[in-house]
């Protein structure tokens, strides 16, 4: 396990760039399997994730070469397998959407059920139901699933539950069927937008991304394009709240304050002054913030992936704060970490009651498993009296661009070790 060793106390100060979004990237490299040629990505983020999907992508025979310009060039014309077994897969969550692309791509599949956090139950049900309506065969066979289908045709999809992936999986698939496809309650996170507008710019069909209907003309022929990547919001949540924790002042930078709407209007709740401006915001929090409560929900609601920042950061808040979490079933088990640093926090069921401390101390801690989680103890180690191990670091690292050095960069006394 690799750690980072945190001094606790200092205000942070200062600019941060955000990267490119992890969850936006992992839909759209896969997607650019469906070009006649190759396609390059600006702003793809230099993360674990983004590195275990080259390594992914390259062993079904598609090429990924990171530019001097830091752009990134996939080509997918040596592309000749459509089966990536447990070893290829097992690192990533999101490998899940080679099921829609290689289906589309090959009229088959075979992938084997992913892995990633472990924060609850994490079925696909609904990417299989997409899939049957769009005219597959699904077997599931020595925990691969298997996709096969003579011919994609366009149907109508309702989602009997709002799913980022399952949104995503049918618009790729449906992306290559004949005729239209028409999801309803789909999801409307940001990253579902830019994947559409990827798709758009290699010569796909798609409408209402963004909106709860997903409408996807089917065709048989993209072409290779150059797209630049959204800002990651949780990586600009992330931060933001590293500030407020602090009592810092710090401006984010290289973001779409509108996709952090639900997380500005709470900080302001809770007494952080925000600015907005164009492509930034800026945080400052100069006194004690006063608890806030908020139940997460899918986009444009309050993210799941910034509930553990936000808990850390009210342990120290004047108050009791209710955080519910709606989304996955499993997604409290940092709480005892932050619990060992002195916080107060009860958890009944999905429900976190946190009665605000005035000072959390600094211990070794461990992230088990949710990459957020680990974000969530770094918050907390920041605000602490004295130095805390947070261990674990390989999980953030899937999902935060060198996050030490731009914690340095705004005054943290930070260093890795292990
Ligand atoms: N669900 C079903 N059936 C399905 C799919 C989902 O019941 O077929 C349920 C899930 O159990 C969950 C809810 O629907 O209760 C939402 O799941 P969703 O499918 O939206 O999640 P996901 O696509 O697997 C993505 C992100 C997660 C993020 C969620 C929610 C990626 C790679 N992952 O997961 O990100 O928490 O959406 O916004 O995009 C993270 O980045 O830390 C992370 C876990």
């Amino acid at each position: 396990m690799s750690s980072l060793i945190v001094q606790g106390g200092a205000r942070l100060t200062g600019r941060v760039r955000i990267g490119g979004s992890k969850n936006a990237s992992v839909a759209i490299m896969p997607a650019t399997l469906f070009g006649a040629g190759p396609t390059r990505l600006e702003d793809l983020p230099d993360i674990n994730d983004v590195k275990v999907f080259s390594e992914i992508l390259c062993a079904l025979g598609a090429r990924v070469d990171r530019q001097e310009d830091g752009s990134v060039i996939i080509d997918p014309t040596g592309l000749s397998r459509w089966d990536a077994p447990y070893e290829l897969v097992k690192r990533l969550r999101a490998s899940y959407y080679l099921l829609g692309v290689l289906l589309g791509r090959f009229g088959k599949a075979e992938v084997a059920l992913p892995g990633g956090c472990d924060i609850g139950l994490r079925p696909i049900d609904q990417h299989l139901k997409g899939f049957r309506a769009l005219g597959a065969q699904v077997s599931m066979e020595h925990g691969m699933v298997k996709l096969k289908a003579k011919e994609l045709r366009g149907a109508e999809i309702y989602l009997d539950v709002v799913s980022v992936g399952a949104t995503i999986n049918i618009m790729l698939a449906a992306t290559m069927a004949k005729g239209t496809t028409v999801i309803e309650n789909a999801a409307k996170e940001p990253h579902i937008v830019d994947l559409a507008n990827l798709l758009n710019a290699m010569g796909a069909r798609v409408q209402g991304a963004g909106t709860d209907v997903v409408k996807i003309r089917g065709t048989d022929q993209l072409n290779g394009c150059t797209h630049a990547v959204i800002p990651d919001d949780i990586e600009a949540g992330t931060y933001v709240m590293m500030a407020a924790a602090t009592h810092g002042d710090v401006r984010v930078e290289n973001i779409i304050p509108q996709h952090l709407d639900s997380v500005l209007a709470k900080l302001r709740e809770a007494g952080v002054i925000v600015e907005e401006n164009g492509d930034w915001v800026r945080v400052a929090a100069p006194g004690r913030l006063k608890a806030v409560s908020v139940k997460t929900l899918p986009y444009p609601g309050f993210p799941t992936d910034l509930q553990q920042p936000f808990v850390a950061m009210m342990t120290t808040a004047e108050g009791v704060s209710i955080v519910h979490e709606t989304i996955w079933d499993n997604r409290f088990g940092y709480a005892n970490e932050l619990i060992r640093m002195g916080a107060r926090i009860k958890i009944d069921g999905r429900t976190a009651f946190i009665e605000g401390v005035p000072k959390l101390f600094g211990i070794p801690v461990c992230s088990k498993n949710d990459l957020r989680a680990g974000a969530a103890l770094i918050i907390a180690a920041l605000s602490a009296d004295g130095e805390s191990e947070v261990d674990g670091m390989e999980y953030v690292d899937r999902g935060y661009e060198r996050i030490d050095e731009k914690m340095r960069s705004l005054g943290a006394t930070v260093r890795r070790a292990g």
